[in-house]
């Protein structure tokens, strides 16, 4: 997918944060709604899309592949559901930078009667997907990328799968949603097992597409197993996306930072899968109510947030997994706060839309933090006094939104390039960032004084 030409973000040191906003749909959810609305029969209205360039790349590919979807407005679309069979696409299917819509997709192309190619960026074609083609394969796929980590683009001659037992090597709901994916079309049952708990998205909307999976605890209460029949029919059903909590987490953590801040999100995804942010940030010593209003599929609700002075404290285990995209906002908190931080068992973020941990470590020193990098993560060292500075996103939309939120709390001016990638999970970033706060000089930041 191409992106518009790349520009770059300038922000201010913040007075104040303040207000209520409601933050664009939940990536993760859109990417599934619009698949399973796809595959099921009869016609599913999904509202609250977030229309970001990674969504709209699987919503592309369906189209490409026969599916009609109306796109009645930049958040609603109406899918008018093919009932599994799915048409050879004449072109490459072009992921951009989204490797869940490569690897969900290659889920579901394994299994077609036909031949298929799918693309990415170069970000993207750098991704290890032998984490997928391997248990596709033992599926009986016909799958292979370039080179020894099958790095896309994927070639795919679908054909008959069967279903396996397998054990997930790695905390990845993208390689879990993957192989349930292709176990929908395998012949007999296809069973994964998390031993750390991975978002659970998937899980919740083939339910909500009524074709719920069993799910099995595990005795200890960490782990589960979860099974899909093949031959499984998906049906229509309207789905309302919440907002994102990995795009709210750049506001949830800005706000608990800065003493004197008040912010509401409202409409908010609240899946605990993915709100770890939380519990690290009330560790830190932050102040956040919650309340959880709507608990159909997906729990949504609102958080209000009130700023505080933090302290670091100390990520690991099972926990990463919650909190895998908010890393990088996680390292700008902790440069923030009192004391060191130290992030382990990370090594997840060696993989993402680039090496979240050396883009990271990197950029906080720009700003004068004293990061210590490890192999699995990295030990800040906050409570340093913050400049400006100029860095690069690396092409990662995350990195971006978390440098941006640094400079909010650093002397001077701040400037981040190559802001472009934004557009892939957060399209109205700067816009909402002009929502809640306020800079110097400006009407509310001059009631309030400098500091
Ligand atoms: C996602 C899963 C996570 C996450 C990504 C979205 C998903 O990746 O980092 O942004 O929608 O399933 P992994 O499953 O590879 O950890």
């Amino acid at each position: 997918m191409s992106r518009a030409p790349s520009s770059t973000l300038t922000v201010r040191q913040v007075r104040h944060l303040g207000g209520e906003i409601t933050v664009p749909g939940d990536k993760s959810l859109s990417h599934r709604a619009v698949l399973f609305a796809a595959l099921a029969d009869g016609t599913t209205e999904i509202t609250g899309f977030l229309p970001g360039e990674d969504c709209i790349c699987t919503m592309r590919a369906l189209q490409a592949m026969g599916c009609v979807i109306e796109v009645e407005s930049k958040t609603k679309l109406v899918v008018h559901g093919i009932n599994g069979k799915l048409l050879a696409p004449l072109e490459p299917l072009d992921c951009g930078n989204s490797g869940t819509a490569m690897r969900l997709l290659a889920g579901i192309l394994a299994a077609q009667p036909f031949k298929s190619r799918l693309i990415g960026d170069a970000s993207l074609s750098g991704r290890p997907m032998k984490r997928i083609v391997d248990p596709l394969i033992q599926m009986g796929a016909k799958i292979h990328g370039q080179g020894d980590k099958h790095t896309a683009p994927l070639e795919i001659e679908g054909g008959a799968l069967k279903g396996i037992e397998y054990t997930l090597p790695v905390a990845s709901a993208q390689l879990k949603s993957c192989l349930l994916l292709a176990g929908l079309f395998a012949q007999g049952t296809t069973s994964i097992t998390e031993k750390i708990p991975s978002r659970d998205h998937t899980e919740r909307l083939l339910a909500h597409f009524h074709a719920p999976p069993v799910i099995n605890l595990d005795p200890d209460g960490k782990g589960k197993t979860v099974r899909v029949r093949g031959g499984s029919r998906l049906h229509a059903n309207d789905f309302n996306v919440p907002g994102d909590f990995s795009s709210a987490a750049f506001w949830i953590a800005a706000a608990a930072a800065l003493p004197g801040a008040d912010l509401t999100i409202t409409h908010l995804g609240m899946n605990g899968t993915r709100t770890g942010l939380l519990s690290v940030l009330l560790r830190m010593g932050a102040q956040i109510y919650e309340s959880i209003s709507d608990s159909a599929c997906e729990p949504a609700g609102t958080l209000r947030v009130h700023g505080r002075h933090l302290r670091g404290t100390k990520i690991n285990g099972a926990e990463i997994a919650n909190v895998i995209d908010e890393l990088p906002i996680i390292a700008v908190v902790a440069a923030i706060a009192e004391g060191d931080t130290e992030i382990r068992d990370a090594q997840e973020l060696r993989v993402k839309e680039t090496d979240r941990i050396a883009a990271m470590a990197g950029n906080l020193r720009q700003f004068g933090v004293t990061v210590t990098e490890h192999d699995d993560g990295m030990t800040i060292h906050g409570g340093a006094r913050l400049t400006g500075a100029k860095v690069k996103s690396f092409g990662d939309h995350r990195i971006a939104m978390a440098c941006a939120v640094l400079g909010l709390f650093s002397k001077g001016e701040t400037t981040i390039e190559d802001t472009g990638c934004i557009a892939t999970s957060y399209p109205t970033f700067q816009e909402d960032l002009h929502k809640i706060a306020y800079f110097k000089d400006s009407g509310l930041a001059s009631l309030l004084g400098s500091r």
